[in-house]
């Protein structure tokens, strides 16, 4: 079934472009990608995730094969393919994906010549944006072309922060890079929420950190607190999500909680 023949859910609010976005490494974009994808499907949302790394984690979480992959999003990002054809079902429930695969990280350098350079992903996906009640985009962690090819598409920035020691380490940088977005390219861009993950209670350096990140950010920090799960991190190699292969986890319940966090934000 296209993704065209697919009801978008009967609230009918407006569609939301949002941006995952932290420049550090392994802190959980991929995985509240595809999660927290999942988890609004099961709420009857129709959501369509872009994996926007070229590692691809997001395209490999929903058990999609890249190497078998004809296109991936740098086809239409580079090489006007109608981003239409490159949307794929995942085994998810109202969730659809378009692919990345190692090519789109030639795309960093390529687009430096391209014209309006950092608009190309808005002009790309706006026509997809009214098909869908969520549109996520999984940013590679860096700060460069790529990522702001993404804040200039969304309309807001979910932030995983990894409760780690110098989990705040960088998020000068990224408030920075939003900023310098929003003062030149997308004055409506807004931090959406930002999202404690790898919580582990039985240290105290995860609840300083949830302290520290609470005290910063407020009332944007998620209520929903995502704990570190073997069964979080085996997921993928079964090609599906937690809250698919492990429903009853409590990292498959947090990511739940987020979801319905999500949609009573708008
Ligand atoms: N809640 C969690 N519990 C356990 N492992 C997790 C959790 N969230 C993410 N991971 C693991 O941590 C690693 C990095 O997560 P990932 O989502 O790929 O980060 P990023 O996209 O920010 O680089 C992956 O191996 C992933 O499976
Ligand atoms: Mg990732």
């Amino acid at each position: 079934m296209g993704y065209k023949d697919v009801p978008r859910s009967k609230a009918k609010k407006e569609s939301q472009i949002i941006a995952i976005l932290n420049q550090k490494g392994g802190v959980g974009k991929s995985t509240t990608a595809v999660n927290l994808a999942a988890a609004l499907g099961e709420y009857n949302k129709k959501v369509l995730v872009v994996d926007f790394d070229p590692q691809g984690n997001t395209t490999s979480g929903f058990g999609i094969e890249k190497e078998g992959l004809e296109a991936c999003v740098y086809d239409a990002l580079l090489r006007s393919v109608p981003i239409e054809n490159l949307v794929m079902e995942t085994p998810c429930k109202k969730v659809f994906l378009v692919p990345s695969t190692i090519q789109l990280a030639g795309a960093e350098v390529e687009l430096v010549s391209v014209m309006a350079r950092e608009m190309r992903l808005r002009d790309i996906i706006v026509g997809l944006k009214d098909d869908f009640d969520y549109v996520f985009i999984d940013c590679p962690p860096s700060l460069g072309l790529l990522t702001v090819n993404a804040l200039t598409a969304a309309d807001s920035v979910l932030i995983p922060i990894q409760c780690e020691y110098y989990a705040l380490e960088g998020v000068t940088k990224l408030l920075e890079s939003m900023k310098m977005v929003k003062d030149r390219l997308n004055r409506h861009l807004e931090t959406f929420g930002v999202l404690l993950t790898m919580y582990d209670s039985r240290t105290t350096l995860s609840n300083q950190v949830v302290d520290e990140v609470r005290n910063y950010f407020g009332k944007k920090v998620f209520q929903a607190v995502i704990p570190r799960s073997v069964k979080v991190s085996e997921a993928p190699s079964f090609g599906l999500p937690v809250v698919k292969y492990a429903p009853n986890n409590k990292g498959s319940r947090a990511y739940m909680q987020l979801a319905r966090e999500v949609i009573r934000r708008g």
